[in-house]
């Protein structure tokens, strides 16, 4: 089951996690509360939530070469999972998100401690870039053989560059009219800002360092671009029709920030002259009224059963490709199943 490979990896990743910022304490506690407090939230931000996908992706390219994971390697699990950290910081201020894991975003934190919004945003984006410098810091503090931690910092270095680029045109399209938006674009949106530094990087650079042969790394390169682009895919249905109390994110915030997500574009391209019009509309209010609209074209239109087949067929896709790859059968059981996992969670 895949849920024992997580239950039995998760917990050893956190403690890392937890060991590392009791580390930074006393360095951060030199310059003034501010810098203690934005430690503070960055930890429990890090620490009190999220499904650590990537950690335990990072394990698995590593077990499917028959390696056991010792403390290095859990501390580069540890540090991967603070890029993503740095980069969630980062992203909920873009995107204007008040509320992650069911608690305050970052910036939402300062500003709630009294900071005008501005201050907040600042102060959040330099504890951002803390976070970023902390996972750089403790990759190479792990103790990994220096050839490994070369490998790792060179994929973690060019997957935050990919990220970068998706998380520019994730802001970016949103400043076109959808019908110049393509289905394509946004599966290049879907690959660079989430698909690479969600599966492809942490799993093949497990593989790569534990001595995976190219084809290998090719294949589960493929099996992660399949399943990153249909995470995505899944994160926009649960941003549209999730239980918030299940996603500890509010619903129709895609919306209301005018994303040009895939159930826009298919429901524009569905839709009547209408629902055309409903969409152009509202995508990038706040109106209420008008966001339950675009919600229900993109229903009615079967542009959410349209995304649901999607990321079906692209798991379909990202499992076959794993017949090339060289791997444990326990690894490829449970990459088979995370697979499916990862479409049909409700958070
Ligand atoms: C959210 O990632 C950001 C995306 C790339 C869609 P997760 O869904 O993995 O977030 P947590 O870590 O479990 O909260
Ligand atoms: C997150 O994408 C991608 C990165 C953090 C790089 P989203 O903005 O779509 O994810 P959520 O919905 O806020 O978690
Ligand atoms: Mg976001
Ligand atoms: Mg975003």
């Amino acid at each position: 089951m895949w849920k024992d490979f997580v239950m039995k990896w998760k917990p050893k990743v956190d403690e890392k996690l937890v060991e590392f910022f009791k580390g930074k304490e006393d360095l951060a506690s030199r310059f003034k509360d501010i810098n203690e407090r934005a430690l503070s939230f960055a930890e429990d931000f890090t620490v009190s939530g999220g499904k650590r996908v990537r950690p335990i992706l990072f394990l698995a390219g590593y077990i499917s070469q028959g390696k056991e994971p010792d403390d290095s390697i859990l501390k580069v699990a540890a540090a991967i999972e603070l890029i993503h950290s740095f980069l969630l910081i980062h992203d909920d201020i873009m995107d204007k998100d008040e509320v992650r894991r069911g608690k305050p975003t970052v910036w939402k934190r300062f500003e709630n401690a009294g900071f005008d919004r501005h201050t907040a945003y600042s102060m959040a984006i330099t504890t951002g870039d803390l976070v970023y410098t902390y996972a750089l810091q403790l990759v190479l503090e792990s103790g990994l053989p220096w050839e490994m931690r070369e490998v790792v910092l060179r994929n973690m270095l060019r997957t935050v560059e990919d990220t970068g680029y998706g998380q520019n045109l994730d802001v970016y399209f949103p400043t076109k009219p959808v019908e110049e938006v393509s289905p394509e674009d946004v599966m290049l949106v879907y690959k660079q800002k989430t698909g690479y530094y969600t599966i492809v990087f942490p799993l093949t650079t497990g593989a790569e360092i534990a001595g995976a042969d190219k084809g290998t790394l090719e294949a589960l390169s493929d099996y992660g671009l399949k399943v990153g682009i249909a995470f995505q895919v899944h994160d926009d249905i649960l941003g549209v029709f999730g239980d918030p109390e299940k996603t500890g994110k509010p619903v129709g915030n895609d919306i209301r920030e005018g994303k040009r997500t895939i159930l826009v574009l298919e429901a524009y391209r569905r839709g009547s002259p209408e629902d055309k019009e409903i969409i152009r509309r509202y995508l990038g209010t706040d109106d209420e009224e008008g966001i339950k609209k675009v919600m229900e074209v993109i229903e009615r239109t079967g542009a959410l059963d349209y995304a649901k087949e999607l990321e079906r067929n692209l798991v379909e896709e990202g499992k076959k490709a794993l017949e090339k790859a060289k791997i444990s059968e326990e690894i490829r059981t449970f990459l088979k199943e995370f697979a499916d996992y990862l479409i049909t969670r409700e958070k």
